[in-house]
């Protein structure tokens, strides 16, 4: 049997997460996301998603030491990320400072071990970079913040206050995992071939990178800058349908009715409203867009997805578009880890067959090539 990108080809069976387009439903570890997001941390969601238990009290401690001792680079990697030129993209910095990590890095380290210090690093690399880009000091870690709390400490270098960190976590325990997304997929092959986990990360930020996967959430902040006030909704996407475009932050390849994670993150827009007028517009305009939507697109069932919100919040916390994608590898850095213990638990290597459709011929002249 032969599916073009593998749609709808069952390649893993897992107990990781569950995504229902039909019903709008996604489970991690058979739990309803919006249960476990809104009385567990970050940390208590990864640590969940690692060992499929929620971490108790000695637990949460042990895991918290560890997260803020993984938040130390191993000097050659402080190195190779100073010495990158500033217009190398975040991505690309992200994907060459985790490679150089090395496996050799973690020892004696246990896989879980190691995806805890993966997960607790990524922040670091990004924050690194990103000042370097920008021509600003390095933000040391604060040991006393938390994994999100930190990471907008070491981009801004300002404590940044409740409501930024319970948005920014909102959006991170929400796009953690996703089933079997084109970039943990890339993780698990390369992990079933029983390379090391560094290499499986590395494999997965250079995938999440494509424009068809992580790389292009900034469209909806061109939309909501666009509409700018609602009396602009109706000509901006009526204008857009009749030019043959897309609406960015509407439809979703699996969900055909509401995205779950669009629904939890305009609860959490809806919950802000008042901080910030796009947060207001964002919420206002999805009404009229969908309505719009179903008046050019009758029965195509286009609702929100996860960007058009995400990128609603990471606007009203001032995080800048460049800083898009690799949040959301920092957050997705738990699935795919989680997904590489998974694979290993009870690995085969991941060998599909291709068929061969050129002509067969007899070998030749033809083939020599004129010097
Ligand atoms: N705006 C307008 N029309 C749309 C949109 C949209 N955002 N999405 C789908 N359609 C229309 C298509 O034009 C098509 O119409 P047709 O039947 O007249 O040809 C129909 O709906 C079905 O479109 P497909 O491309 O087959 O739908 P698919 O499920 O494959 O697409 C996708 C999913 C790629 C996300 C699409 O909805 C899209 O391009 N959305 C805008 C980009 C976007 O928001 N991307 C972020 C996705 S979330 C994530 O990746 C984490």
């Amino acid at each position: 049997m032969f599916q073009k990108g593998l749609k709808d080809v069952i390649a893993v069976h897992t107990k990781i997460a569950s995504v229902d387009g039909e019903k709008g439903e996604l489970r991690y570890r058979g739990v309803s996301i919006g249960d476990l997001i809104a009385t567990h941390s970050f940390e208590e969601v990864a640590y969940f998603m690692w060992t499929g238990v929620l971490p108790g009290e000695s637990e949460l401690c042990i895991l918290n030491e560890k997260l803020i001792a993984g938040r130390e680079l191993p000097l050659h990697v402080v190195k190779i990320i100073d010495a990158l030129p500033a217009d190398i993209p975040l991505m690309d910095a992200m994907r060459t400072a985790i490679s150089a990590y090395g496996h050799l890095a973690f020892k004696d380290e246990i896989i879980e071990g190691q995806a805890l210090v993966l997960t607790a690093v990524l922040p670091v690399i990004i924050a690194r970079h990103y000042r370097n880009q920008q021509g600003q000091s390095i933000v040391e870690a604060d040991p006393t913040l938390s994994h999100t709390a930190n990471y907008l400490w070491m981009l801004t270098g300002v404590i940044p206050n409740d409501v930024q960190v319970e948005a920014l976590e909102t959006y991170l325990k929400l796009t953690m995992e996703h089933g079997l997304n084109a970039s943990t997929f890339a993780a698990r092959v390369t992990i079933s071939t029983e390379s090391d986990l560094t290499s499986a990360i590395t494999s997965a930020i250079g995938t999440m990178k494509g424009p068809l996967h992580g790389g292009a959430p900034s469209g909806v902040i061109d939309l909501l800058e666009e509409m700018e006030t609602l009396g602009n909704i109706r000509p901006v996407i009526e204008a857009k349908m009749k030019r043959g475009e897309r609406i960015m932050g509407f439809g979703h390849r699996i969900y055909k009715t509401e995205d779950p994670r669009s629904v939890l993150l305009r609860d959490k827009c809806i919950s802000m409203s008042g901080e910030d007028d796009w947060l207001d517009l964002a919420t206002a305009a999805e009404k009229e867009i969908i309505s719009l939507l179903e008046e050019y697109k009758p029965g195509r069932k286009l609702y929100t997805n996860v960007e058009y919100y995400a990128a609603a919040i990471m606007r009203s916390i001032e995080m800048p578009p460049e800083l898009f994608t690799p949040t959301f590898s920092a957050a997705r850095i738990v699935g795919w880890t989680a997904h590489a213990i998974e694979q290993l638990s009870d690995n085969t290597i991941f060998r599909p067959q291709s068929v061969f459709v050129g002509e067969m011929v007899v070998l030749d002249e033809r083939f020599h090539v004129e010097r």
